[in-house]
């Protein structure tokens, strides 16, 4: 993989937008349409609002949706769908967007979205990372095996308690229990895959992921296994690595 270091978030943002925006560019001219995958979440805010900005024709590109909160309304604060209408489909108005509806029978939706990205091989996903290593909503230990393209998971505590202390519920036992993620296979199906990653309390997580071995207990580590893959770090996120400065190749 390839490890990217900023001093700051912003500056992050902006390279990976920069990045994933001339992978969007090569992708059209080559195919006259390209397909991406969005991510949600706070590491996401300085990487979608630089994307946005970018010169893309928007109208060419069909995007799929991560990872999705089982039974919570699209009014509710923390709605992933709010996140990703607000913050990108409004703003750049794409060709397609399939949203991850999370208020309808879980294995139906699993299994109507599943079909749709069968026909649609993804150019470009752009995924984060939780403090406890989580890729999409695969808590540890990840499922590395299954076939589903999505699938319902429950939320561990950690990743609970991590929705809850940025703010987005007003209680624990508010964050709800279940998701539909897309799978660990099906992410790595992607021709390319933008991970960003900013914030201090990202840096274990980040040291494990990049150097560690691949384990189902770190499920972000699998990225070690994808040859197109570009990690975007801050100083903060970037803290407990071996080498915390410039770009390389891992
Ligand atoms: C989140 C989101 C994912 C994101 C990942 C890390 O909980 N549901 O879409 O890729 O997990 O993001 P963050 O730590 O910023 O929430």
């Amino acid at each position: 993989m390839k490890v990217v270091i900023s001093e700051n978030k912003e500056v992050l943002g902006t390279r990976a937008s920069a990045f994933s925006a001339k992978l969007i560019h090569e992708t059209i001219s080559q195919k006259g349409a390209a397909n991406i995958v969005l991510a949600t979440g706070s590491s996401q805010f300085e990487m979608l609002e630089s994307l946005i900005k970018e010169d893309i024709n928007w109208s060419l590109v069909t995007c799929f949706h991560l990872d999705e909160y089982i039974g919570l309304p699209m009014t509710h604060r923390a709605s992933f769908r709010k996140y990703l209408k607000e913050r990108f489909v409004d703003k750049v108005q794409p060709g397609a967007f399939y949203f991850i509806n999370g208020e309808v029978d879980p294995l139906v939706e699993c299994q109507r979205l599943g079909d749709l990205i069968a026909r649609h091989p993804i150019d470009l996903a752009f995924v984060g990372i939780g403090e406890n290593a989580h890729l999409a909503f695969n808590d540890p230990p990840a499922d590395f095996e299954t076939e589903e393209a999505f699938l319902e998971v429950v939320l561990d505590e950690d990743c609970r308690n991590q929705q809850f202390g940025e703010g987005w519920f007003e209680k624990p036992e508010e964050v709800p229990q279940r998701a539909i993620s897309m799978s660990v296979k099906q992410i790595l199906k992607a021709k390319n895959i933008v991970c960003s990653v900013p914030d201090s309390r990202k840096a274990t997580a980040v040291k494990a992921v990049i150097e560690g071995p691949v384990t189902a207990n770190v499920p972000a580590s699998i990225l070690q296994q994808h040859k197109n893959t570009a990690i975007f770090l801050d100083n903060q996120s970037s803290a407990l690595l071996s080498t915390k400065q410039g770009v390389y190749e891992k």
